[in-house]
């Protein structure tokens, strides 16, 4: 055809009516790879209708028969892994490695979510009245958990394949339509995912993907009426989406400043090879990417030894030769990070390697002696730039840590199990790792932030009863 991605809605591809079409850089070459629809308010509007419509009879589908579905759609992610993962070489500069993983681990996902699902979904609660006070035994109480209608799903461009599986999933076992919304870049390894449901066969209009500019349709679809429920996972929009999205849930993963504790007494070599892995893996695009290290003074000059002879051996280069370093997503993004990067070369970073850039290619940098008046001490750089800032207590770093606006993750090392979980407690994060980087997998582990980062608590289990709501029957005894 036009060399145009079609959306996809009322279960076929279609065109859009705007005859306008958004194109998708490949962060490598810099130069529009994909095209996609740019979809219209009434396109929008239509998708939104079905949903509904579509809902109300998924809603009546046997569970086990909802299950069956979502187990298909996995094994064809899996079985469509290498275009899936091509697509996201070319859209956002994975390397070639960690997008086939990323393929397989929504498979998994999807299929872990239809075995959850069956469980709890499968049972509900019986109460008797005369608990309470006052009350005789003349009521019976059972309570079933019951989907929410439309939702709506925005991953994000780091994870467009994972992160909208790990919403879809779960809406759908539960017996919600998905409308999804794919970032731009991403957009075509998305369509490509949903290509996998359709393949599933799951009815005609219960799920749809819509492309197109935020600024035409993002609003639209936010604040739209028949939505029931938000899931998103992304940057600062999430704040706006939640200050205008009308009374329904919302799931929000936004931003994240991941900290990692180092104590005198931490095996510094394993402290090290996980500050590279989870500082520098995908260019640090990760919202749980460790964001700034923070190390004991006594310990600091061994560790930045040990982080930077790791540093050194990091492959930059291109997606394609599955590069440990690759292009940042967009050029504003090698923009955004290298203004970081020239504020702490002003106000004084010790720079461990030059800085290099070409294009939206970034070399891996470690920044050491990093102070608070620096940007980079509090802002996401989302890209290959990892802060150290030294402290002479684990109180100046639990400080450090819960000064931020963010609460995302954090990590501590150490040997010493009690300071470890006294550590976590003090630390104003969803999540503490002791000794290993943050992450959000396995995906059945419940996954939120605090503060800024976000609404709600993800991970298989807390997303299925997010999605759901408790209705109850009372049975009134004569
Ligand atoms: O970017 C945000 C993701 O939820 C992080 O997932 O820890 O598996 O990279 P990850």
């Amino acid at each position: 055809g036009d060399g145009v991605f079609k959306y996809y809605s009322s279960g076929e591809w279609k065109k859009s009516s705007s005859g306008k079409s958004v194109p998708i850089i490949n962060p490598s070459t810099r130069q529009p790879h994909f095209k996609v629809q740019a979809c219209t308010q009434e396109e929008v509007n239509k998708l939104i209708e079905e949903a509904k419509t579509a809902q109300k009879s998924w809603a009546k589908t046997p569970l086990w028969k909802r299950a069956e579905l979502l187990h298909k759609a996995a094994a064809l992610l899996k079985e469509h892994k290498v275009p899936i993962a091509e697509c996201l070489v070319k859209e956002i500069a994975k390397p070639a490695k960690d997008a086939a993983t990323e393929a397989v681990r929504s498979g998994d996902l999807v299929s872990y979510c239809a075995e959850e699902g069956v469980r709890v979904l499968g049972e509900g609660k019986f109460m008797v009245s005369d608990s309470f006070p006052g009350n005789e035994r003349t009521k019976y109480c059972l309570t079933a958990k019951i989907p929410l209608g439309v939702i709506l799903a925005i991953p994000p461009f780091n994870y467009p394949v994972n992160l909208a599986v790990s919403k879809i999933a779960p809406a759908l076992i539960a017996g919600n339509s998905i409308v999804l919304k794919p970032p731009t870049q991403g957009a075509v390894a998305a369509l490509h995912m949903v290509h996998c449901f359709h393949l599933a066969g799951f009815p005609k209009g219960l799920i749809s993907c819509v492309t197109g500019r935020g600024s035409e349709i993002g609003d639209f679809l936010t604040m739209h009426p028949m939505v029931n429920c938000i899931s998103f996972t992304g940057g600062d929009t999430g704040i706006a989406i939640s200050k205008k999205a009308g009374m329904i849930p919302l799931q929000m993963e936004l931003g994240g400043k991941d900290a990692c504790i180092i104590l005198d007494d931490a095996d510094l070599d394993l402290a090290a090879a996980n500050i590279v892995k989870g500082g520098f893996s995908y260019s640090g695009q990760r919202c749980t990417a460790v964001k700034v290290v923070l190390v004991m003074e006594s310990v600091a000059n061994a560790l930045v030894e040990k982080v930077k002879a790791k540093v050194a051996k990091l492959t930059v280069g291109l997606p394609e030769d599955d590069s440990d370093i690759t292009p940042v997503v967009t050029e504003s993004s090698a923009n955004f990070i290298e203004g970081l990067v020239v504020d702490s070369k002003q106000k004084g970073a010790t720079f461990c390697q030059e800085y290099r850039r070409e294009g939206n290619l970034i070399w891996p940098l470690l920044l050491d002696n990093v102070r608070p008046d620096m940007r980079i001490a509090w802002e996401e750089p989302f890209g290959p730039v990892l802060p150290v800032i030294r402290i002479t207590s684990a109180e100046e770093g639990i400080h450090h840590c819960n000064a931020s606006n963010f609460g995302l993750q954090g990590c501590v090392f150490t040997r010493d199990i009690s300071k470890a979980i006294l550590i976590s407690d003090a630390m104003e994060t969803g999540t503490v790792q002791i000794n290993s980087a943050p992450a959000r997998g396995p995906d059945h582990f419940p996954f939120q932030g605090l503060k800024d980062s976000g609404i709600g608590s993800q991970g298989i289990t807390n997303s299925i009863n997010m999605m759901t709501k408790i209705k109850t029957t009372v049975i009134n005894l004569p």
